[in-house]
Order: C-alpha cells, then structure tokens, then sequence
C-alpha cells in the first residue's frame, strides 16, 4: 500500500522530484503522474525495461515457496536484520515478496517497498503485506530519493552497486543472497539447468567494493526433499525457465538436494556520488 510514510521516500522516475499521492495516482511538482493499477501496483519507471519474470515463472515460485522450502533463509535474514530494526526496506528483484514480507511481519515500524520489473510479480508482491508498497522499475534506476533507506535486500537478483549506494543511508545496509556453487546440485546435474559461476563471489565483491565494504557472509545450507511437483516449480521459477531446451523430462520421483546460499552483509562506503 502507498502509505505516505512509503510515499515520502519515492521519487520520480522522469525527473527525480518527490513523489506525492492523491487518489488512484502518484504524480510529481513536473506534473509527471503515474496511475496505481487495479492490483495495487505503480509502474514507476521510463523508457523501455526488460520484462522479467514471466506470470508462469512467478507462479511456480508462490508454489514453491508456500511449501516452506526456503523459510530458513527468510529466518535467517530476519535474525541479521533483527539487532537493527529498519524503518524503511527495499527489496530489489523482489519477485512475489515473499522475503520482503517476512521482514516486514517481523518489524512493526518498517515499510517495504518491492521493486521488480516484472509486472507479474508485482501484482503478487503488491498483496502480500499491508506496509508493502509495490512498483515497476528496473533496478538501475530506482525510483527512490537519495540516501532515504536503511536496508536494501537482493535475494537471487540483479543489483547495481552504485544505485544502491544513492539510496542507502549512511547508517544503512544491503544484504545480498546468491547461490552457492553446490546450490541444488542434484537438482541440476539430474534434471539439467543453468550451472553458477564458480566465481560468483569473487565477482560481486569485486563490484561492490568501490561503494561497500563486506561486513560479514554467512553460509547457509539445507537438505530438502523434493517431490515431483516441487521439482517441477523449482525448475519452472528459475532462469532455467528461459531455456526450456536445457531441462531434461519432468520428474517422477522425489530427490534429496541440498541449497546453499551466500548472504553478504555490506555496509556503505563513505564515497562521493555522481548529481543527477
Ligand atoms: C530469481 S528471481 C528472485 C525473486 C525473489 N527475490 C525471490 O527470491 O523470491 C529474480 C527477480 O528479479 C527480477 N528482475 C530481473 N531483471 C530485473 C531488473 N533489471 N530490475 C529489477 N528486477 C529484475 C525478475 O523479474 C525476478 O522477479
Ligand atoms: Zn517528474
């Protein structure tokens, strides 16, 4: 919902004057006005963005992720987060919300806002929790003021290191989830699907290290057993979902895997930033 606690850190993405809100809409002093959708989310982005996420896609992850198989990542990130608790919290790439809403839930006074540039997962991030907020925008070009948020999450998404450095706070933080290189391996060596890069680490690091400092990673591995239907979303909700070629026949029996996630916690690095 665009609250005006919500409102007041948004900004346009034409002109990048504040947001404000009268009914039904969002416009700024230029007279740049952005309609809310019927599904509660706003399209707060110019030009052309990439579409992401496909409707089939976001629905194989609300499958999967509605039978708890990634609900110890959402509680780790909330016991990180806990000692801290943000007032305002981006999620970037946030897809359904589904991370966003459990830090939410969990931090009375803090609002979210799910920023994804696929509409289909912000029709589902739109209604996933009253104090989230749900826009369109690629995540090059956040439609957020500067340095107006205290934590920026980015589980299993692109980010842009220097755009997240504009909105954070001084006193913020971003938390970024990839998978580890043993991410469901057993999955992926049975049923096919893209590999991650080996070096993965190393290159986030690498372009986060001009604008943040590493202040911690924590590992984190689970033993799943999939059945054949968790198979089929896990499959169906991840980029291998774009090369439908490489996925060999759907499953006919369950399969232990394990999931490993890398959490980079990062804080700010005093920097000067580039005026828009
Ligand atoms: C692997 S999914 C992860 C979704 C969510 N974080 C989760 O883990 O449930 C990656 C998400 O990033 C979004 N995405 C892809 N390109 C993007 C871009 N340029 N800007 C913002 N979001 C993007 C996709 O639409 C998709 O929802
Ligand atoms: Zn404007």
């Amino acid at each position: 919902m665009f609250s005006p606690e919500i409102v007041r850190v948004l900004a346009c993405p034409v002109c990048h004057f504040p947001l404000s809100a009268t009914p039904g809409r969002l416009g700024c002093p230029n007279q740049h006005h952005f309609d809310l959708s019927r599904w509660g989310h706003v399209h707060l982005s110019r030009g052309r963005i990439p579409s992401g996420d496909t409707a089939a896609m976001v629905q194989a992850r609300l499958r999967f992720l509605a039978r708890g198989h990634f609900a110890p990542l959402a509680d780790t990130l909330a016991s990180i987060v806990a000692c801290r608790p943000p007032t305002y919290i981006v999620d970037v790439g946030a897809g359904p919300g589904y991370y966003l809403a459990s830090l939410v839930d969990r931090s009375p006074t803090s609002s979210g806002i799910a920023v994804d540039v696929s509409r289909h997962a912000a029709r589902q991030a739109a209604r996933v929790h009253p104090r989230i907020a749900s826009v369109v925008a690629d995540h090059h070009r956040l439609p957020l003021r500067d340095d107006a948020i205290d934590l920026v999450t980015c589980v299993f998404a692109p980010r842009d290191p220097s755009e997240l450095h504009r909105v954070l706070r001084t006193t913020g933080r971003c938390l970024v989830v990839t998978p580890s290189p043993s991410h469901l391996s057993e999955l992926r060596g049975r049923y096919g699907g893209l590999a991650i890069e080996p070096n993965k680490r190393e290159r986030l690091l690498r372009t986060f290290a001009p604008w943040f400092e590493l202040a911690r990673t924590t590992q984190l591995e689970l033993s799943l057993c999939l059945t054949p239907e968790d198979i089929a979303d896990a499959l169906a909700m991840g980029p291998a979902a774009f090369h439908p070629d490489r996925i060999a026949a759907p499953a006919s029996e369950s399969l232990q895997t394990t999931a490993a996630f890398a959490i980079f916690e990062l804080v700010p690095r005093p920097v000067a930033r580039a005026v828009r």
